[in-house]
């Protein structure tokens, strides 16, 4: 392998999985590697893989901002980098600082605690829908449902609207996928549509509260300071893209590591103490969000190497997640592992996963579930990568498993 070999970014790369000996190779031979842009559009972008950098990039906003450029790889021109800069994710304090407190409110351990008895109701709900027939599209048809009834509750939405919330934010971003790839012109109409219907939501939200997050969130007020209506418009874009794929794609691609690794399904089933460890591993293992984007802010270095004011740097979770410095045997998936502090959810950044307790409550039932009620689940065919150089995805996944009867909740 040369280093003129490795493509980071071309998705089409990714359509077959991580290239995890890529990563191997960068963190040992160029751990801050400068890639040309192969299209020739932009300048290139330093690529970050060894845990310590990442975890530094990720902390020291003060030099790697999410705001310059946003959090993208891609670059964007300046209409859309404006719009971008107004979520959070493309913040960097102090006005993230502020944006932070205020959603906050609303995400407090309890409400996520509240939700556990529907996340476990929608759980069985989508198990009984499959588990006569003894065979599923285990994407399709299990991990895209939990997440997407999960949200919507969270947010408040009626569940009779999820799909279309869900189908406007996917339209929105977009996709590298062939299977997946929409227009230009869909996704502006899906963007007025959305911010339309979310505008709707808060003005009810405003005149009738429950306990939802929009509820709390139209309400919520720190030193006299509340967000704006179009604010509110874009957190509720940024909940929906952020909880929805993630968490879908880290049950998809946990449930693939178990049919490559039965020994450790069969541990679980025998010591279900384990799942604390298992979703830890599961989250290491599989990395759902691939990388972020930052842009330096003067010349710096990282580890030994000189970056430029202006820079654009990649630095790959996925990678860090496998840094053999700092996780023996990475390449090994071990439920038991201790310690493992993996950097799914970010290297404890000020961008730190919002969604972090409520992603790994949603993990915990589902596998709890599954192993309670299809626990001879297997693949019944191969699975299909999504073609993403960003998210860790798996499309299609065919598996069998013993019918039963539902338990109709
Ligand atoms: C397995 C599931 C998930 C993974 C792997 C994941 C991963 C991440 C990562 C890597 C970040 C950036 C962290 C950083 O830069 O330091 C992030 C931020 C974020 N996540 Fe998650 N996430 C998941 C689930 C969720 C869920 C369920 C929600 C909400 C319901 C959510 C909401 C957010 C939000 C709002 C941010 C931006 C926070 C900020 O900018 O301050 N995530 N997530």
């Amino acid at each position: 392998m040369q280093l003129a070999d490795i493509d980071l970014s071309d998705s089409r790369n990714f359509a077959g999985g991580v290239p995890h000996e890529w990563f191997a190779y960068l963190r040992r031979e160029a751990p801050v590697q400068w890639h040309r842009d192969p299209n020739g559009q932009a300048d290139g972008f330093w690529s970050v893989t060894r845990y310590d950098d990442c975890v530094t990039v990720n902390r020291d906003y003060e030099h790697f901002s999410s705001s310059r450029a946003a959090t993208l790889f891609t670059d964007m021109d300046e209409d859309n980098l404006a719009q971008l800069q107004l979520m959070m994710l493309n913040m960097d304090p102090p006005m993230h600082t502020r944006y932070r407190r205020l959603v906050n409110k609303g995400f407090t351990p309890r409400m996520i605690r509240d939700l556990e008895t529907k996340v476990v109701a929608s759980t069985d709900d989508i198990i009984d829908r499959v588990c006569e027939q003894g065979s599923a599209d285990f994407v399709e048809e299990i991990s895209a449902e939990l997440p997407l009834q999960v949200i919507a509750d969270l947010m408040g939405v009626p569940q009779a609207d999820r799909h279309l919330v869900f189908d406007w934010s996917n339209k929105m971003i977009g996709s590298e996928d062939p299977e997946f790839m929409v227009p230009p012109e869909y996704s502006t109409q899906a963007s007025l549509e959305l911010y339309a219907y979310a505008d709707e939501l808060c003005a009810k939200k405003r005149l009738d509260p429950h306990a939802d997050l929009f509820s709390v969130l139209t309400q919520a007020e720190v030193e006299g300071d509340q967000l704006s209506p179009l604010e509110l418009d874009l957190f509720f874009l940024l909940l929906a893209v952020a909880g929805n794929e993630t968490t879908r794609n880290l049950i998809s691609g946990a449930m693939v590591a178990f049919f490559d690794h039965p020994d450790q399904w069969e541990r679980l089933r025998a010591d279900r103490s384990l799942l604390p460890s298992a979703i830890e591993e599961m989250l290491r293992y599989v990395t759902p969000v691939m990388h972020f984007r930052r842009q330096a802010t003067m010349d710096w270095t990282i580890g030994e190497q000189r970056i430029n004011e202006g820079d654009k740097v990649v630095f790959w979770h996925t990678s860090a997640n496998r840094d053999e410095t700092v996780f023996d045997d990475p390449d090994t998936f071990d439920i038991g592992r201790a310690p493992n502090n993996h950097m799914a959810f970010g290297g404890g950044g000020p961008h730190f996963c919002l969604g972090a307790n409520l992603a790994r409550m949603e993990i915990r039932v589902m596998f709890d579930r599954l192993l309670d009620r299809l626990p001879d689940i297997h693949r019944a065919g191969e699975e299909q990568h999504l073609q993403s150089n960003f998210i860790n995805g798996v499309k299609h996944l065919p598996v069998a498993f013993s019918p039963s009867v539902p338990v109709g909740r």
